[in-house]
């Protein structure tokens, strides 16, 4: 049973992020944020992430304007959700778009990332401690202002320490500093580290070239050397900027992550090198202690490569937090498996704003997207309760699968897809399908099935049904089958099945009971059933 460490809380209690990221641009001012929120109260999401702006909050060096953020706080409170500020300071997306115009126009004081070619790129360079103390003096003046004007409410739940940092266009800075520090020898403390750990990609790197045990960057890691220095530098500023602000202001902060495992995943080139990417995330465990956790941004759209990256950052040492993730296609069913399967301990997509169309209404094709995030949101007490201790099922219809077998305890239980064991005719004349699945190929199955019990279930989804057996043995089995007027093994005897909701103490409050014909064949599951309880007897 994995313990899972929360990190985000409310009141003191644990507290499970269901949230939406906004546009780059909705950060600025309440027009543009407006719609943001308005489009997480649409999946009944409890927190919006959106960003703060270094060139806002400092548009000249120590004069500070908060006002924008006065207004994120302020809508916030009105919409009832939680924020998440994303803090755009040195780094966004690998390059240096949100530094303030005095630090952009001063490249000798502020000094950018030279390339291997000689030319100065459009990166701040994490070698140059004018730029930190300047983001370090900007960030923890935020850290302040939060302090003093959430300090009591706590609408911010957490801070994101930049954005997907990095650099795009180089794989180090060749510059004069950065050119010192990867001749310099390699800190005593992470051959130490590699050496205690004795294992992961770093450790396999030091081994290809003979694992000395002191040296230069590239005598220690060869060919990757420029990358671990840059991820080692980076991850050391924004631990300092972290540590800062947390004395400022102790909240939860993260670091997010371009991915770099896709296509020719070539540090620089593909993705911002010197990120948190698989390669270098022992060197960014080991060197951030004062931040919580490394967030990966996933829109990876096939399954397996999904998986992957979930398995990659849902570490005993680093909970699976996402904060970006695709609005719609496989993301609609595949966070599911990031829940149940990887204890990720809140989940975001971005763009949430797109859920509305120009028209403000909202759009036809993101419904898919907007019913699994409130039947998320929905489960959320239960997943506080329950992830990591093996009753959390992810229900995931995988393309071409028809049902899916649970591990459950006690109990047989069959998640089928499609039509279901009665066909589409079935009888519950309230929750029909809206369409048959046959009409919509980007439509899957999906959802979660919490068992809290031997004899208590929970399920939230859409598009499956559940069908529960007891466990006998065969020839018991065979006997029990065949059972009422249909062709379908025997079912478990209900209790009770109720559809319902928790409310704010995490009560579970039944709002309709289904029996007789509703139930036969199984319980039928979609969005419009709030959470439905199964309570089973022998
Ligand atoms: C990831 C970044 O973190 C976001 O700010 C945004 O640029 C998205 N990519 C766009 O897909």
């Amino acid at each position: 049973m994995a313990d899972v460490k929360r990190v985000f809380t409310v009141n003191g209690k644990p507290f499970f992020p269901v949230g939406g990221q906004s546009r780059n641009s909705s950060g600025y001012n309440d027009a543009e944020s407006e719609t943001a929120f308005k489009a997480v109260k649409l999946f009944h999401g409890n927190t919006l992430e959106i960003p703060v702006y270094w060139e806002q909050i400092e548009p000249e060096e120590g004069r500070f304007d908060f006002a924008s953020v006065d207004q994120l706080l302020g809508s916030a409170r009105r919409y009832g959700v939680k924020l998440v500020l994303l803090w755009f300071g040195t780094w966004k997306n690998g390059d240096m778009d949100y530094a303030p115009a005095w630090v952009k126009t001063n490249p000798e004081r502020f000094k950018r990332v030279i390339s291997p070619t000689g030319t100065a790129i459009w990166v701040l360079s994490s070698h140059c401690p004018a730029t930190f103390e300047a983001d370090r003096g900007a960030f923890v003046a935020l850290c302040r202002h939060l302090k003093a004007n959430d300090g009591v409410e706590r609408t911010v739940v957490a801070l994101q320490v930049e954005n997907e940092p990095g650099i795009l266009g180089s794989d180090r800075d060749y510059g004069p500093e950065g050119q010192a520090a990867f001749d310099g020898p390699v800190p005593a403390d992470l051959v130490a580290r590699l050496q205690a750990a004795g294992h992961g990609p770093v450790y396999d790197l030091w081994q290809a070239v003979g694992g000395p045990e002191s040296g230069t960057w590239p005598q220690l890691f060869g060919w990757a050397a420029g990358e671990l220095m840059t991820a080692w530098t980076i991850a050391t500023y924004i631990d300092r900027l972290a540590e800062a602000g947390k004395a400022a202001y102790d909240l939860p902060m993260y670091i997010n992550v371009w991915l770099g495992e896709q296509g020719w995943a070539m540090p620089g080139e593909t993705y911002p090198s010197g990120g948190a990417v698989g390669r270098v995330l022992d060197i960014y465990k080991a060197f951030t202690p004062h931040v919580d956790l490394i967030a990966p941004d996933i829109y990876v759209a096939d399954a397996r490569g999904y998986e992957a990256m979930c398995a990659l950052y849902a570490r005993d040492d680093n909970p699976l937090f996402v904060p970006e993730s695709a609005p719609g296609g496989s993301n609609t069913w595949a966070m599911f498996r990031a829940v149940a399967d990887y204890n990720a301990i809140g989940y975001a997509f971005f763009a949430v704003e797109h859920l509305f169309a120009e028209d403000g209404s909202p759009r036809a094709e993101l419904a898919p997207l907007v019913d699994s995030f409130r039947c998320l949101a929905a489960a959320t007490p239960l997943l506080l309760k329950y992830q990591g201790t093996g009753r959390v099922h992810a229900v995931v219809q995988e393309e071409g699968l028809s049902s899916l077998r649970l591990p459950l305890d006690g109990w047989l239980g069959l998640v089928q897809f499609g039509a279901g064991p009665l066909g589409w005719n079935h009888k519950d004349w309230r929750h029909l399908p809206k369409q048959p699945p046959a009409q919509a190929e980007d439509r899957r199955g999906r959802g979660l099935v919490i068992q809290a019990g031997r004899d208590e279930f929970y399920l939230v989804g859409a598009d499956y049904w559940l069908v529960l057996r007891p466990q006998l043995p065969p020839q018991q089995a065979l006997d029990a089958s065949l059972v009422k007027d249909f062709l379908l093994p025997r079912q478990a005897h209900y209790v009770s099945v109720d559809e319902g909701h928790f409310d704010a103490d995490g009560e579970f409050v039944v709002d309709r009971r289904r029996n007789g014909d509703e139930v036969d064949g199984g319980v039928w599951v979609e969005p419009d059933c709030g959470v439905v309880r199964v309570l089973l007897c022998d």
